[in-house]
């Protein structure tokens, strides 16, 4: 396995009316190529700020990340913005699709704005489309399909551009349980392909499928530990 993620002592300092605040305190790990990890933590401890950080939205105050070894924390805006084009999977909990777009268009948009011919388009997005099962549903807009089928095409889009991590955040968040896991069937078949996928939860039977769970305190990793009774499910297609 290589390393695909290091994380260095990491900080990242809010100021507030003249107030200091350390949302995240000092922060190492590395995560491998092909590792599934869920980052938990209650509300506050520094979730979404390291979500900021790792998928290149934000920088850290000091301390350093590397990505695919290059070394994110010392990056410009542009530079910034061609990692989040190239190199992250973005998967939102509201699921941020076009609402009156069909599932083939959402998925195809990010790689008409990289340039890649119609026809190309078109074949790769129906194929992600069938990897997440939603061969029935290509012509269906946002709002013809369930907040999970939703899911399911911003995962499809995410894998558009080959990333090098998925990363999610809250991605079951406003989805209930049966749509839930399915979503976590398929970031479990996704993974099993061979794709990294790095997920914020604070829901601990959602954590439960990944093989690594990383939990959050006060802005300081309190545990990291390996998932031994992994939830395992069965993607149907
Ligand atoms: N832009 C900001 N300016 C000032 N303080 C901030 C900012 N963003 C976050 N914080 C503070 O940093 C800490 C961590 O916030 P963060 O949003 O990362 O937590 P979280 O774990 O994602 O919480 P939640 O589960 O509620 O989403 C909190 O104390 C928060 O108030
Ligand atoms: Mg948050």
């Amino acid at each position: 396995m290589s390393e695909i993620i290091s994380v260095n002592e990491v900080k990242k300092i809010y100021s507030v009316g003249g107030q200091e605040i350390a949302a995240l305190d000092g922060v190492s790990f590395t995560i491998q190529k092909g590792e599934f990890v869920a980052i938990m933590g209650p509300s506050g401890s520094g979730k979404s700020t390291l979500m900021h950080l790792l998928g290149a939205l934000d920088t850290p105050s000091s301390g350093t990340y590397t990505l695919d070894n290059q070394d994110v924390s010392a990056m410009s805006d542009d530079q910034l913005a061609e990692i989040r084009n190239h190199k992250i999977g973005f998967i939102f909990q509201a699921f941020n699709l076009l609402p009156r777009t069909t599932a083939l268009k959402n998925v195809s948009l990010p790689m008409m704005y990289a340039g890649i011919p119609k026809t190309e388009r078109q074949k790769k997005a129906t194929h992600f489309l069938e990897l997440v099962g939603l061969k029935d549903r290509l012509q269906n807009t946002s709002s013809q399909l369930s907040g999970g089928q939703q899911q399911r095409v911003a995962i499809a889009r995410a894998l558009t551009m080959s990333p090098s991590i998925l990363l999610a955040d809250e991605p079951t968040g406003n989805l209930p349980t049966n749509q839930s896991f399915e979503i976590m069937s398929i970031f479990q078949q996704l993974n099993e392909e061979g794709h990294t996928v790095i997920m914020i939860t604070h829901e601990p039977d959602i954590a439960a499928h990944a093989k690594r769970v990383i939990t959050l305190r006060d802005g300081k990793i309190i545990k990291d530990q390996l998932n031994k009774k992994r939830a395992v499910r069965k993607h149907s297609k």
